[in-house]
C-alpha cells in the first residue's frame, strides 16, 4: 500500500500479465503475483482515514495476511537526511490528544499509544533497504541526497515514525513535533493509522518510509521533487527484493512441509 500513484507504478507493472483489477470504494486494487507471491497492490490516498479505510478493505475483503506500506516522510530528527529510508520500529500519532479522558497520544478505549509492526518484515525491509542503498551509491547517478543537500551518502534507519493529518511544511511545527517527541525520526500521514487496523485485526505488518524532505518551509519542492524523481526508484527498489525473499520463505516452508509432516 502505498499514498501516492508515483510509488506503486513499478510494482503494478512487475505484476505483469497476471494483474487484474477490482475496484472497492473508490480505489482500485491490483491483484496478481510479483516474484511468483500473491499480493494486491493499492492506492490509499492521502490521511488516516483514507489509510485505515483501505487497510480494512485490505484485510476484509481480500484477505491479505501482511502489509506493508511503502511512501514518503518529512525528516526530524537530526540523524535523518533526504533520500534515507526510515523503517519502523514502532509507530504513533502525534497529533491524537483526547485529554482529559485520555493521556495524550493514547488511542481512546485501546489502551496504548504505540504500535509496533512485525519484527521479521522490518528486518527483511532494513536489509533490503541497505543493499538497495548500496546499489544506489555505486551508480554511475548521483544518489538523492548527495544531489539535495550534498552531505553523505544514504542511510537506512529502524526508529519511531510519527502520523498525522497535517503535511509539516514549517519548521516551528516540526521543531515542536521534535521537542514533544524526541524520539521521533520522521514525520508522515497514513502509518500509525494502517498499524492500528492491523492491530485489531491481528495482522502483520511493516512501515518503509524514504525521506523527501526536511518538514520545513522547502518541504512541499522538495517533497514534489522526490516524488517525481525517486520515489518509485526506492519503493520498486526495495519491494521487488523484498517480494522475491518473501517468496524465497514462502517455498522453503512448504518444502519443509513436505519434507517434515505435521506431527498429530
Ligand atoms: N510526507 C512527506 N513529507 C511529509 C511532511 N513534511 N509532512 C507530512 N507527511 C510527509
Amino acid at each position: 500500500m502505498a499514498a501516492m500513484p508515483k510509488e506503486l507504478d513499478g510494482l503494478v507493472l512487475a505484476m505483469g500479465s497476471s494483474i487484474s483489477v477490482q475496484r472497492v470504494a473508490m480505489r482500485d486494487f491490483y491483484l496478481g503475483e510479483i516474484a511468483g507471491q500473491p499480493c494486491v497492490v493499492v492506492l490509499s490516498r492521502i490521511g488516516k482515514v483514507a489509510a485505515a479505510a483501505t487497510t480494512t478493505i485490505l484485510i476484509e475483503t481480500f484477505n491479505v495476511t501482511e502489509i506493508v506500506f511503502v511512501g514518503l516522510a518529512g525528516g526530524l530528527h537530526r540523524s535523518v537526511q533526504i533520500g534515507d529510508i526510515v523503517v519502523a520500529s514502532s509507530l504513533m500519532q502525534h497529533d491524537l490528544d483526547a485529554r482529559p479522558l485520555f493521556d495524550r497520544y493514547q488511542v481512546p478505549m485501546l489502551g496504548r499509544a504505540q504500535f509496533d509492526p512485525n519484527p521479521t518484515l522490518s528486518l527483511a525491509l532494513i536489509n533490503h533497504s541497505e543493499a538497495y542503498l548500496n546499489e544506489l551509491s555505486t551508480e554511475n547517478g548521483q544518489a538523492p541526497s548527495a544531489r539535495t543537500v550534498g552531505i553523505r551518502r544514504p542511510r537506512a534507519h529502524h526508529g519511531l515514525i510519527a502520523t498525522g493529518d497535517l503535511f509539516v511544511s514549517d519548521s516551528a511545527v516540526g521543531g515542536e513535533i521534535q521537542e514533544r517527541l524526541p524520539e521521533v525520526l520522521c514525520v508522515e500521514m497514513e502509518g500509525a493509522a494502517m498499524a492500528q487496523v492491523c492491530y485489531e485485526f491481528g495482522v502483520p505488518y511493516a512501515v518503509m518510509r524514504v525521506i523527501s524532505d526536511h518538514a520545513n518551509q522547502n518541504a512541499k519542492d522538495h517533497f514534489t521533487d522526490f516524488l517525481e524523481q525517486w520515489a518509485g526508484r526506492y519503493s520498486c527498489g526495495v519491494l521487488l527484493k523484498f517480494m522475491a525473499s518473501r517468496a524465497l520463505i514462502t517455498s522453503r516452508n512448504s518444502t519443509h512441509a513436505n519434507v517434515c509432516p505435521a506431527r498429530n
